[in-house]
């Protein structure tokens, strides 16, 4: 009984993918990290306080105030600036041994260059690591989730290929700053979402929607960004603090629309070489390199369309030495799975981002649970695929660690779906792990509580914990999800 809520039956999910009733019979290994994961535009709020800088997406908001379907902005969010000592309570009652956060960039460097360094701005981090130390939880931190400092996208923002100087300078500030309580960095969070959306499309920040050209070179020098980084703590901080260092990416599950059709088959692996592979191939390929199908087509595609060169930039010798091996494990988002069929886009060839280079039209089973945001259906195996998927890939050697995993919705504290949602997929993992093999090592919960969910505003929950957002003090309060995921990591059992 919790809040005099009683347990339905149903809530346990006796379906073909789950666990029907009872604890599974795979335990996670005793060193194996369960986490909870936030970031910061999404929770802090304090946007114009204690000196810190705009970023692209105070901009944006600001300037489209009905953007999101609540016309909202992430002004205040859950005001994890004021609060984040609630924070750390709720993660202390999860139990969990780390938490994954993101350094707002121009929170530190309000001008994102490293000539000036907020003291106040990295007095809150400061703050927020040594309340995380006196409980024992680790904290896991990704240096750019998406909020660019303003004064950049000025500058042509990620196409510029001096973003690799400026993101290596504020990560030796990082590094510097904090290397000494943190054992575990991310580089950057999943560069496809945020060039794809933000540079290919306007759907978001900063909205550039290039004709099928900014978004490949967003990707590019965010590749080259991160390479560089790594190699920068890899040569200079490893030595003394002996952290972790590597890149999260975001993997869809695409399966074919109709499996006993050959063309597909082909459009199901077109779309995870294209929106996955592009971005782990150089990482963690042998080539170090874009996959060479997706180089093909790319730059076949661009020679139809006229233009004079590959829309998809090329690596010199060097970068990709650089790149080759640049993470210490694969940091994977996943949420959902998308049937393909090819489109017929290939007629036309007019390519505003790179989905119409894939070529492939998107859907989802109806018969899949569909609680919330209207990209995200629930089908848990396609989890266990994108982890063997990777696997088959790229080998056992790097371990994967889930930095992201949950459940849209738009309901309150009695979240039977998401609990549902956590059994099934986590079990999903177990299987991938125990049954066939895939070196998975952590697993992070998205997410820790309610926050802005970008387009879809605070309209689209996340959470594990509520929050109040008509409450000055945007009050915490568990769901149904926060207390099973706190059994999940007291018994290490599903
Ligand atoms: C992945 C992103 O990293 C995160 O910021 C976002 O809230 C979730 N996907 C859910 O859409």
């Amino acid at each position: 009984l919790l809040y005099g809520l009683s347990w339905p039956c149903d809530a346990r999910g006796s379906d073909a993918y789950g666990l029907d009733s009872g604890l599974s019979n795979y335990s996670f290994p005793e060193n194996f990290i369960l986490g909870v994961s936030t970031a910061a535009f999404q929770i802090e709020g304090a946007w114009n306080e204690g000196g810190r800088g705009e970023s692209i997406w105070d901009k944006f908001l600001h300037e489209h105030p009905t953007y999101t379907p609540d016309n909202s902005s992430a002004d205040v969010a859950a005001d994890s600036y004021h609060r984040f000592k609630d924070d750390v309570r709720i993660i202390r009652d999860l139990g969990v041994s780390t938490y994954r956060l993101s350094i707002s960039w121009s929170r530190i460097l309000p001008n994102g260059t490293d000539n000036y360094i907020n003291a106040e701005g990295v007095q809150y981090y400061r703050n927020l690591f040594d309340e995380l130390a006196k409980y024992n939880i680790t904290p896991m931190v990704t240096l750019f989730h998406w909020d660019l400092p303003q004064m950049f996208m000025d500058l042509g923002g990620w196409t510029n290929p001096e973003m690799v100087d400026y993101f290596e300078d504020y990560a030796r500030v990082a590094f510097n700053l904090f290397g000494d309580v943190v054992k575990i960095w991310t580089t950057i969070n999943e560069p496809h979402q945020h060039c794809y959306n933000g540079y290919g499309t306007d759907y978001f920040a900063p909205a550039l929607e290039s004709y099928g050209v900014g978004e490949y070179l967003c990707d590019h020098y965010i590749l080259l960004a991160h390479a560089r980084v790594y190699h920068l703590y890899d040569r200079e901080f490893r030595p003394k603090y002996k952290g972790k260092i590597g890149i999260t990416l975001d993997a869809f599950w695409a399966d074919p629309l109709d499996p006993t059709k050959e063309e597909d088959r082909e459009a199901a692996e077109r779309y995870m070489m294209m929106n996955l592979a592009r971005y782990a191939n150089p990482i963690y390929s042998a080539e170090g390199d874009y996959p060479a199908v997706v180089r093909a087509r790319i730059n076949t595609i661009s020679q139809l369309q006229g233009f004079p060169r590959s829309r998809l930039p090329y690596f010199t010798a060097q970068e990709i030495e650089d790149l080759r091996g640049s993470s210490d494990f694969f940091g994977l988002n996943h949420y959902t799975t998308f049937l393909m069929t090819p489109s017929r886009m290939e007629k036309g060839w007019r390519v505003p981002s790179s989905d119409h280079d894939t070529g492939v039209r998107l859907s989802q089973n109806p018969a899949w649970p569909k609680p919330g945001a209207e990209w995200f259906s629930v089908y848990p195996p396609g989890f266990r695929k994108t982890i063997n998927w990777i696997t088959q890939k790229y080998g056992t050697k790097v371990p994967i660690i889930v930095t992201e995993n949950g459940l849209s919705d738009f309901g309150g504290i009695k979240d039977y779906a998401r609990v549902s949602y956590f059994n099934k997929y986590m079990y999903q993992m177990l299987l991938a792990m125990y049954e066939d093999g895939c070196n998975v090592q952590g697993y992070f919960a998205w997410t820790l509580m309610d926050d802005f969910e970008w387009k879809d505003g605070y309209v689209s929950k996340f959470g594990i914990y509520h929050v109040d957002f008509t409450s000055p003090e945007r009050t915490r309060t568990p769901k149904l999800s926060a207390l099973n995921y706190r059994e999940i990591v007291r018994t290490r059992r599903i």
